[in-house]
């Protein structure tokens, strides 16, 4: 598929200043995205529960400048400025810079406005909950809310598969953070309308025993992340596991498609837990190798597992790219689930933190 749809064309249009606030949500894979080419071009499809709760809020205002387009553009400088959480964050500009510097092709308009940015999150900073996939859905929701007003023929569709397409090209499990509440990125042969650049919502009718599923995040470690997951999906390039991990996540998909039709929750387990365990089984056997478990992840998933064992129950458990756990479980199971961590698992976690969340729908504009 073609990348030029989404070459904003040049408008003559001019607003002079705008404002528009997105909340957007982070998203947890079950089917893992872990390798990548340029330009953040998946090595295989992933699909994710979008969450509900765990979220990030930017507001941007937009001011357009006197006399503006050719001297930023020339300089190829995006003129911005951006506070998180009420305070100047230069720090954190680099990534964003990073960013406008790879949608601007796609949104050459970037170039006439001067922008402040103003974000938060609804997580704790530094939980070691991912907020790129959040922070940069949101700042690709307010653009394209600029865009749709320099062009108005813009469908809602179209805004949220091009949003999702710049927010991948930030990073790339950020495609799946626009809608919800379940998201595949990635081509996939037997998932029609699937992209390697851009989410699309699961296009099948989902069975009950997954509406509204529950995701409560550990906090098992919450310190800074020692292997970036750009390092990390670097490191697949030369693994000697790679290609057969590839193919195997797609095959993964394939079946989990078929799953969440039919229902078949104790197949859902088994491939999410999987799934997690692959995933860091790639960082176990790269080279250089890795561990970003910590041994209480191992204590928290024992104790999953000898749960779910005495009560016949159906919770799991999956991993991102650090040691933190997040708990999934039927809507169902929620008061049982629920009454198990208080009890048996808060104690792992550090600061005894813990972050109640859901399946939800996506971006809202607020
Ligand atoms: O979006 P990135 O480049 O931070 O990679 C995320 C990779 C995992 O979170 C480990 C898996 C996934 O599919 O979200």
């Amino acid at each position: 598929m073609s990348t030029k749809q989404f070459i904003a064309e040049i408008s003559s249009k001019k607003i002079e200043k705008a404002t528009f606030t997105w909340q957007t949500p982070s998203n947890i894979a079950l089917v893992k995205y872990w390798g990548k080419t340029n330009p953040q071009i998946p090595k295989n499809a992933s699909i994710s529960f979008t969450l509900n709760n765990c979220n990030t809020k930017t507001t941007i205002e937009f001011t357009h400048k006197q006399n503006s387009n050719n001297v930023s553009e020339l300089e190829n400088k995006v003129d911005f400025d951006l506070f998180f959480e009420g305070k100047k964050k230069e720090e954190f500009k680099p990534k964003i810079a990073e960013f406008f510097k790879r949608v601007q092709l796609y949104c050459p308009y970037i170039f006439d406005y001067q922008m402040i940015i103003h974000s938060e999150n609804s997580f704790p900073h530094s939980s070691g909950i991912a907020s790129s996939a959040s922070g940069l859905s949101a700042i690709a929701m307010c653009l394209m809310s600029l865009e749709s007003k320099l062009n108005t023929s813009l469908t809602k569709e179209f805004i949220n598969k091009k949003a999702s397409f710049l927010a991948r090209l930030g990073s790339g499990s950020a495609s799946r953070s626009v809608e919800g509440p379940l998201v595949v990125w990635g081509n996939h042969p037997e998932i029609e309308g699937s992209s390697d650049l851009f989410g699309i919502k699961f296009p099948h009718k989902v069975h009950s025993a997954f509406q509204n599923y529950q995701d409560t995040i550990l906090l098992v470690d919450k310190g800074e992340k020692q292997v970036s997951s750009t390092l990390g999906h670097n490191l697949m390039q030369n693994h000697p596991f790679a290609e057969n991990r590839f193919a195997q996540a797609n095959e993964n998909l394939g079946k989990l498609s078929k799953i969440l039709q039919n229902g078949n929750i104790k197949a859902f387990v088994n491939l999410v837990e999987s799934e997690a365990l692959t995933l860091h089984a790639m960082m176990l056997t790269s080279q250089p190798y890795f561990i970003l478990m910590k041994p209480n992840t191992l204590e928290i998933i024992n104790k999953i597992w000898e749960y779910r064992q005495e009560n016949n129950s159906n919770v799991c458990f999956t991993l991102d790219a650090g040691a933190n756990v997040h708990v999934l479980y039927p809507f169902s199971e929620k008061e049982s689930v629920q009454q198990f961590i208080d009890k048996k698992l808060y104690k792992y976690c550090q600061k005894k933190q813990y972050i109640y969340d859901s399946v939800g729908l996506g971006a809202k504009s607020l």
